[in-house]
């Protein structure tokens, strides 16, 4: 148990030498003026770039595992953290290069990974670091130690999909905000963020994925009794570049006027299916009725039952007997 305590410690200050290689290399080294120009373009400020400690990783194959041999760091562990990537012939090479760095911290702002992004529209445009010993991604949100405070403070929690749309958000000063970095909203998320807020915003991007993702996670919120509400965006957009466009006002505009988790399945379901008939109203009640019995605050629930009977047109008591019927919370 010491053992792997010690290589815990030495995992953590693997990534701290990481993150000063990094850091250096894009605030002053010649090759980092790609990234500065690129930052400069999005419209990223100096204290921004510190606060998220973003760095750049050349386009050498050898950049951190040179510095790393230098302060005599065992590559072997650098492989743990998936810094650095075994050579066939024997030897290790980067795994980030030329890439503009995301540092992905503990909820103490222990930097425990990356997300690279490209300079250029060329593909994967994010890599990742992998699961490690230190790098749980099922307990980890991006950002988390930049919006603890502010969370607790507005007891509330919007989460966005993106690196630069937490970013974004941060410079245009909303603070209580986490993003999920491509990965699906889990359960120890949701327990992670129940320990700050008693509310939660999904703010993801306005395309499908978006969507399905914004499903996915209204029914854990509901699982998880935790209050939730979805902000939709313009089509097209996500919140870095709809923040850009609209400005803040706008932005905080959209964000009051999010949904209730209930209010925005109903709406999804109307829109998509034909209510006009019989079949199209078997289908939304189908989809809801499961979901409203997991709506904990009763009197809430009965007011959505009576809006929707009366929307689709059906008897108030045999929809709440068909909820009565579905699955209800185990308390
Ligand atoms: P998006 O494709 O929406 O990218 O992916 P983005 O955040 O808007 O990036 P920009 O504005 O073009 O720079 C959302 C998030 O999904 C993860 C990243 O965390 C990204 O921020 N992702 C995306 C990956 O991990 N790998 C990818 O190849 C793409
Ligand atoms: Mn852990
Ligand atoms: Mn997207
Ligand atoms: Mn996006
Ligand atoms: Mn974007």
């Amino acid at each position: 148990e010491k053992r792997r305590l010690d290589e815990r410690e030495e995992l953590h200050g693997i990534m701290d030498l990481a993150v000063g290689f990094y850091r250096e290399a894009l605030e002053r080294s010649e090759e980092g003026g790609t990234a500065r120009r690129y930052l400069e373009g999005r419209g990223v400020d100096r204290a921004t770039a510190e606060a998220y400690c973003l760095g750049f990783a050349p386009d050498r194959w050898d950049f951190l595992a040179r510095h790393l041999q230098h302060r005599s760091v065992p590559l072997e562990l650098a492989e743990k953290l998936g810094l650095v990537r075994r050579r066939d012939g024997g030897g290790f090479y980067d795994t980030f290069r030329n890439r503009l760095l995301f540092t992905i911290t503990d909820i103490h702002g222990r930097a425990i990974g990356f997300g690279g992004r490209v300079l250029d529209d060329s593909l994967p445009k994010y890599i990742n670091s992998p699961e490690s010993p230190i790098y749980h991604k099922s307990e980890v949100l991006f950002g988390v130690s930049l919006a603890k405070g502010a969370m607790r403070e507005t007891a509330s929690a919007i989460v966005v999909e993106g690196y630069f749309d937490h970013l974004a958000l941060y410079q245009a000063g909303v603070r209580n905000v986490v993003a999920t970095c491509g990965t699906a909203l889990t359960e120890g998320h949701i327990k992670l963020l129940k320990r700050y807020a008693g509310n939660v915003y999904t703010l993801f991007d306005a395309d499908s994925a978006g969507r399905k993702a914004t499903l996915r996670a209204m029914d854990l919120c509901l699982d998880a009794g935790f209050p939730a509400h979805v902000v939709e965006l313009t089509a097209g957009e996500d919140p870095d570049s709809f923040i850009r466009k609209e400005g803040a006002e706008t932005f905080s505009a959209r964000l009051a006027k999010a949904r209730p988790v209930v209010d925005y399945f109903f709406r999804q379901l109307v829109r998509d299916e034909d209510t006009g008939t019989v079949e199209g109203k078997v289908k939304v009640i189908d989809e809801m009725a499961p979901r409203l019995a997991r709506v904990s605050n009763a009197i809430e629930r009965e007011l959505y039952v009576r809006e929707i009977s009366r929307v689709l047109g059906v008897d108030v008591r045999s929809l709440a007997r068909k909820i009565g019927g579905s699955s209800s919370p185990a308390a």
